[in-house]
Order: structure tokens, then C-alpha cells, then sequence
């Protein structure tokens, strides 16, 4: 394991880094609306399930697979199987695509930071989102129309990005995580006790935790629990491999992963208990019920949110800069673990230097999502994008990963246990493999394969087929295509 890699500088700066790296977006973000989307208390547990079933056995393996070879994951999943190069890429592309998006809805978090103070969405918070600052088109096909009040914040997020990750793995990514998930905590306490006061909360918490059983009937919800899990543990597109590839020889690997997984899940269900508490105020004050409170999903962090902080009177500005500083910080640091993938990998394959590598792969991300997400188009790109690169580009890497050891490399797998059970305290037993092998490639490939025929034969929500064409497949065939063509390129 000698080598020239950056390693964290304790286990505890690891811990807080691969927590910052969870924590995101998609706990106070995607979480929400995608249990809103699929029936409240019918997602919850779908949602632990996945996580018990799925998430946490891959996170395991995603720190083993990383940990033993010391590399990012295209050398990585080369020294585990032919071809494992090829998958690394895949997974490494799946964060170029990413960090693509998630660029523009921190910029939206940022930017609402801001118009907070005053309340500036006025009585009307949807059409202030849409509107007048997305400037969403009715048109259902890509318009070149340029925004200028998303393109400075979109600068301004991808600098801050860069300068975290010109600072190396100890100065920038591990120093800021120690910053920001501090902040976060705090913030984020204050902000669910703030909500659980408000009237009517309890009615929200009903909805959030009563189990609707006829609604889990509905396959959909589990695809979007198992969907969610990956992005939101951060595992099975390269993240906590390349995180655990910067750990020093002797660390306990599952302790560290069921501390991730614990703050990961209690997050998620904080900000699920923050925002059905604020949705049953809003149901409560109009005199309707939780499940028809707001239409809209991808935008309910910034519509539902506004309306409630509006309501509140002389608190409003400061729960508005809470909540939306809350979803910045938690965002921040995912958007540079996401990014951490591919400079590593570059800096791994091709021996750049870090400055060349995040001035290469970070500037060229940059430059492309600055691009498309300053436009008319922010939003149906990211809600596309996103379906398709969690559903296939996540999940299908994630089920190759699996199936590539678990099925096909049964000695791999023993040794990667093996692997982490010298280093760790709590052990891996069969129960383990077992579920990787059977339960957990069985669902994702259940869940992989309903998604791939339902996009085929249907088509994601009402969006143009071009639009789907080329931003959804698009996001998958170019992932497709550089997984190929960087694996057979020539290590230097
Ligand atoms: N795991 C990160 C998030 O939840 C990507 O936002």
C-alpha cells in the first residue's frame, strides 16, 4: 500500500468526510420529494428496507473494494476482475454527469439564501420559482435562451468547488467537511425544532410515519426507494471507494461505515420529519390534507419551503436563511466528494499532478454545466438527468459491481471480507455475502430492469422524447462510451 496517495489524518476526518459526502442534497432535497412523490408513509419503509437490503451491505464493499487496493475505482475494480476497469469508469462518468447537476440546484439553494431576507417569492412561491427566476419555457423542447442571474451564482458555486479540491484531501476536502458538517448540525437541529412547533405539525408527522400499506403495493415506490438510497449513501458510483482509498492501512472499516450509514438515514429522516411537520402547517392553514398540499415534487424544497417560511411573521427570514444555508452546506461538500472521484481517477491513471487534474476535470465540468444550467432549461434537465443517471447509471453500476464479485468472483469476495474483517470490529459473517449475492443483486436487477423497459415503453414523466433522447440516454450512452474508450487507454 506504500504509495505517494494522500491519506486523511485521522479516522475521525474520514468519518466527517464521508458523512459530508452523504449528507447532500439528496437528504434534504431529493429525500423529501421523492417520499412526498411516492405517498408519504408508503416510502418510509421501502426506504429502510433498501437501506438495510442494499445500501449498507454495498457501502461494505464499496469501503473494502477501495481500502484493499489503495486506488480509485477503475484500478480498483481492475485488480478484482477483467474488465473491472471498464466499470470504474462507468462510475467515475456517472459523477461527471452528476456533479453536472447538482452544480445548479446548489446554486438554486444559494441563491435562496438570499431571497430569503424580505421573503422576495412574494405570495406567489411557484411562480417565483418557475418564473421569475428559473424562467422556466412551456416549450418541451431545449431552448438557448441564457439566463444571467443563474449563470454568476453557477460561477460562483463551481469556484468554491475548485478551491476545495485544489486544497488536496487533507487541506480541502477533509479541512472543509470539518467546517461545514459542524454548521450543518447545528443549523439543521434548530430548523426541525423550529418546524415541529409549527400548528398542524403533527398532522404532517402522520402522514410521514403512518404506513400506507395499499400505496407500497405499487412497484414504483420501490424502484424510487432503491433509486435513492445509492445517491443518497453515496455509494455504487465511486465515491466511498475513492474515500476509502485514501485511508491509512489499519482503520476499522465497518464501524466507520455503520456511523456513515446511522448519520446518513437520521438525517434523511430529520429533514423528512422537518419538512411533512412544515407541510402539515400548510395543510393545516388551508384546510386541506398533507397529501394534497403542494403539486409540485422536484421543486418542493423551494416551493413548499418559501410558503411556509412566508407564514411565519417575524421568525420568516431567519428559518428562510436556516433552511436554505442548511441545504447549501449539506450540499457543498457532496458536490466536492462527487467531483473527488474523477480527479483522483485521473490522477491515478495518468499520473497528473492534483492542480492539472482539478484544473482538467473540474474546469472542463465547470465550463459544460455552467453552460446548461444558466439556460431556460435548468430545471427539465435537471429532473431528467437525474431520473435517468440514478436509475440506470447508479443502479446499473452498482449491480455490475455486485454481480462482477459476488457472482463471478467468489474468491474476491472472500478475500475482500476477509480484508475488512482483520481491520474492523464488527465482522462480516456469510449473512454478508449472502445478501450481496442473492438479495441485493436480485433487487437491483428487478428494479434496473423495470426501469430500463418502463423508459423504453413509456418514457420519463411528459418531457419531449429529443429532450430524453439526448440528456437522458444521452447521460448513459456517453458514460457507456468513456467507460470503454478510457479502460483501453494506457496507464502512464
Ligand atoms: N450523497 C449525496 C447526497 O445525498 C450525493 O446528496
Amino acid at each position: 500500500m506504500a504509495n505517494s496517495r494522500e491519506n486523511w489524518t485521522s479516522r475521525s476526518g474520514f468519518i466527517i468526510a464521508a458523512v459530508g459526502s452523504a449528507v447532500g442534497l439528496g437528504n434534504i432535497w431529493r429525500f423529501p420529494y421523492v417520499a412526498y412523490e411516492n405517498g408519504g408513509g408508503a416510502f418510509l419503509i421501502p426506504y429502510l428496507l433498501a437501506l438495510i437490503t442494499a445500501g449498507l451491505p454495498l457501502l461494505f464493499l464499496d469501503y473494502a473494494v477501495g481500502h484493499k487496493s489503495n486506488n480509485s475505482p477503475p484500478k480498483a475494480y481492475r485488480a478484482l476482475f477483467k474488465g473491472g476497469e471498464t466499470l470504474g469508469w462507468w462510475q467515475v462518468c456517472v459523477c461527471i454527469i452528476i456533479g453536472l447537476y447538482y452544480a445548479s440546484v446548489l446554486t438554486w439553494a444559494g441563491s435562496y439564501v438570499y431571497f430569503s431576507i424580505g421573503q422576495m417569492w412574494g405570495s406567489d412561491p411557484e411562480g417565483f420559482f418557475f418564473n421569475t427566476y428559473l424562467q422556466t419555457t412551456k416549450s418541451a423542447t431545449f431552448d438557448f435562451q441564457f439566463v444571467s442571474h443563474l449563470f454568476w451564482p453557477i460561477v460562483g458555486i463551481w469556484t468554491l468547488t475548485l478551491i476545495i479540491l485544489y486544497g488536496g484531501v487533507k487541506k480541502g476536502v477533509e479541512l472543509s467537511n470539518k467546517i461545514f458538517m459542524p454548521l450543518l448540525f447545528v443549523l439543521f437541529t434548530i430548523l426541525v425544532i423550529q418546524s415541529l412547533r409549527l400548528p398542524g405539525a403533527a398532522e404532517g408527522l402522520n402522514a410521514f410515519f403512518t404506513p400506507n400499506w395499499a400505496a407500497m403495493m405499487d412497484y414504483k415506490v420501490w424502484l424510487a426507494a432503491y433509486g435513492h438510497t445509492f445517491f443518497s449513501l453515496s455509494v455504487g458510483f465511486g465515491i466511498m471507494v475513492t474515500y476509502a482509498s485514501y485511508l491509512k492501512p489499519k482503520t476499522d472499516l465497518t464501524g466507520s461505515g455503520l456511523i456513515v450509514g446511522f448519520a446518513n438515514a437520521s438525517t434523511e429522516i430529520l429533514a423528512g420529519i422537518g419538512i411533512f411537520a412544515a407541510l402539515g402547517f400548510m395543510a393545516h392553514s388551508a384546510g386541506t390534507n398533507v397529501q394534497d398540499v403542494v403539486s409540485s415534487g422536484i421543486g418542493l424544497a423551494f416551493i413548499a419551503f418559501p410558503k411556509i417560511i412566508s407564514s411565519l411573521g417575524s421568525g420568516a427570514d431567519l428559518f428562510g436563511i436556516l433552511f436554505f444555508t442548511s441545504l447549501f452546506v449539506a450540499g457543498i461538500s457532496s458536490m466536492v466528494s462527487i467531483l473527488e472521484v474523477p480527479i483522483a481517477a485521473m490522477q491515478d491513471k495518468l499520473k497528473w499532478g492534483r492542480k492539472k487534474a482539478v484544473t482538467i476535470v473540474g474546469g472542463g465540468s465547470a465550463l459544460v454545466s455552467v453552460i446548461l444550467f444558466s439556460s431556460v432549461n435548468a430545471i427539465k434537465l435537471v429532473d431528467i438527468v437525474d431520473h435517468f443517471i440514478n436509475n440506470i447509471g447508479i443502479i446499473g453500476g452498482a449491480l455490475l459491481s455486485i454481480i462482477s464479485v459476488a457472482w463471478f468472483k467468489r474468491d474476491a469476495l472472500v478475500a475482500l471480507r476477509d480484508h475488512v474483517n482483520r481491520i474492523s470490529t464488527i465482522q462480516l459473517g456469510k449473512g454478508w455475502s449472502f445478501t450481496l449475492t442473492v438479495i441485493t443483486s436480485m433487487i437491483l436487477l428487478v428494479t434496473l430492469s423495470m426501469t430500463v423497459y418502463n423508459l423504453i415503453m413509456k418514457g420519463y414523466d411528459t418531457y419531449d422524447f429529443s429532450m430524453q433522447f439526448i440528456f437522458g440516454w444521452g447521460s448513459v450512452i456517453f458514460c457507456a462510451v468513456i467507460a470503454i474508450l478510457l479502460s483501453k487507454m494506457k496507464d502512464r
